[in-house]
């Protein structure tokens, strides 16, 4: 994308249904997937809406979402998209921080998550997986929905914070960060710092997690020279340009950011990874049938072994086409896009789908049939459920280790079947991070 020249250029076409003062806010919330791929069928590639008075570009194909995609922060901001994060990782973390600072801070967040530190992850996440399988006994009937984020909180809190905080804080844990997601409704999107209960209880969330995480800062400052493997430790020896530390505000600020990202989005992919399982029968056995040739019933599930599973990832990778669980990637635009002789002008919201680009006929025949063995499509930023470009996941490969794990352990010693009507299973797009509508019941029995 190129900033603006002096000729006139043309202007997004506008979506139809705009409302006064609301715009087309009440059609977005009630489904803004579907909303969005109207956008796109309505007015192509830039289709522009108006969300409560920020109008919003929506940009589509696997052209406009790499311009998207690989435009740096400057022109695009993230910080000023998502200003709602701002009191939940904490003044002066992420998009608060100025962006020398911002890129140090990424840089370690994406250090703590790199190949090294994955082989120790790998073990933690396996021995949860044991542990939480450990009374399922011969069959049963559980909501999966619950049960995924319950495993995936615990295997968040030991892999970020350790095994100590694992054993003894997971609890009061799980309350603060409750207080701080309930903090990132759509009304913080809009003010953040107005009087509302709901950011009083996020406000105080925070500061006590500061105080648990500080507490833990400091023991491990005095102990140093201690290997504990996890994300904290890496957090914790991360410097800036100037060779200082982070302070304990923003290494607890790192700690929610990396949460956050990476706690919903595997939890849901988890969940509709186990119920596609359940109902693609015909791709499940290959799948079954691959795990059971390279483990058998005494191997232990190692991060080599997990390595390569061609038919699960696959398999996973055709999950996370149909549900993926950040269907919608934003920007604000600092200085006027001349895109292709469109112009996108500052102040405007840009924003990507990647629930729309993966139904794009044009790269997936029969979008909606779920087909693990369909051609890759042969384009780049088609397929996006990792993003691409600067800010592509930093969890990506944390998060297939994860969920080739808790496969690799479940699929060969349980078989698993809907407990409702097949249509029932639908995906929820009452939340930012889309997942399976709750509950969602599966049947549990040993092979
Ligand atoms: C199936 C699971 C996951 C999916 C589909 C996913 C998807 C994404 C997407 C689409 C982005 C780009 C957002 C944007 O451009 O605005 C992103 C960024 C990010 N993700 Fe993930 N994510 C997943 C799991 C995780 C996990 C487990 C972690 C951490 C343990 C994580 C950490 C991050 C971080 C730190 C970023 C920001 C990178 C940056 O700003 O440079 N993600 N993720």
């Amino acid at each position: 994308m190129s900033q603006s020249a002096t000729a006139p250029l043309a202007l997004p076409s506008k979506v139809s249904g705009e409302k006064p003062s609301i715009g087309h806010m009440e059609e977005f919330s009630a489904n803004f997937a579907r909303f969005l791929m109207r956008c796109n069928s309505e007015c192509g590639e830039l289709a522009e809406f108006n969300m409560g008075g920020q109008q919003t570009v929506l940009m589509s194909g696997p052209e406009a979402q790499e311009a998207f995609l690989k435009t740096l922060d400057q022109k695009l901001s993230r910080a000023a998209a998502y200003q709602a994060t701002v009191p939940v990782f904490g003044k002066g973390v992420i998009f608060d921080a100025p962006p020398d600072k911002m890129k140090a801070q990424l840089k370690i967040q994406v250090d703590a998550l790199r190949y090294q530190k994955m082989k120790n992850y790998s073990t933690v996440i396996s021995q949860e997986v044991e542990d939480w399988v450990a009374d399922w006994g011969d069959e049963g009937e559980l909501d999966f929905l619950d049960e995924f984020l319950r495993l995936t909180l615990h295997t968040a809190t030991h892999c970020l914070l350790g095994k100590d905080f694992r054993d003894q804080m997971t609890e009061e844990f799980r309350e603060l960060y409750h207080d701080l997601e309930k903090g990132l409704q759509a009304i913080a999107f809009v003010d953040p710092y107005m009087q509302q209960p709901i950011f009083e209880a996020r406000d105080k969330a925070r500061a006590r997690l500061q105080e648990l995480i500080g507490g833990i800062i400091a023991e491990r400052r005095a102990n140093s020279g201690v290997v504990y493997g996890d994300a904290l430790e890496t957090f914790i020896a991360g410097t800036y340009a100037d060779g200082s530390h982070l302070t304990d505000n923003e290494i607890t600020g790192l700690v929610i950011a990396t949460m956050f990202a990476g706690h919903h989005t595997s939890s849901g992919t988890a969940t509709w990874t186990l119920t596609e399982l359940a109902r693609q029968k015909e791709y499940s056995a290959d799948v079954l049938q691959e795990l059971r040739a390279l483990y058998n019933e005494d191997s232990e599930i190692t991060f080599e072994s997990l390595r390569e599973i061609p038919r699960l990832e696959r398999f996973i990778e055709e999950v996370l086409r149909l549900h993926p669980p950040l269907i919608l990637l934003m920007r604000r635009v600092i200085e006027d896009i001349d895109y292709k002789g469109t112009l996108i002008e500052a102040g405007k919201t840009v924003a990507i789908s990647t629930y729309g680009s993966h139904r794009n006929t044009d790269y997936f025949p029969d979008p909606e049939r779920f087909n693990p063995n369909r051609p890759e499509p042969d384009t780049l930023f088609a397929y996006i459920p990792f993003g691409g470009g600067p800010h592509k996941c930093a969890g990506n490969a944390f998060a297939m280790m994860q969920l080739k794990a808790i496969f690799a352990a479940l699929l060969p010693r349980y078989e698993f079947e809907l407990v409702d009507p097949d249509e029932t299973y639908q995906d929820d797009f009452s939340a930012i991070v889309l997942k399976p509508s709750g509950p969602c019941r599966l049947r549990y029995k040993k092979r």
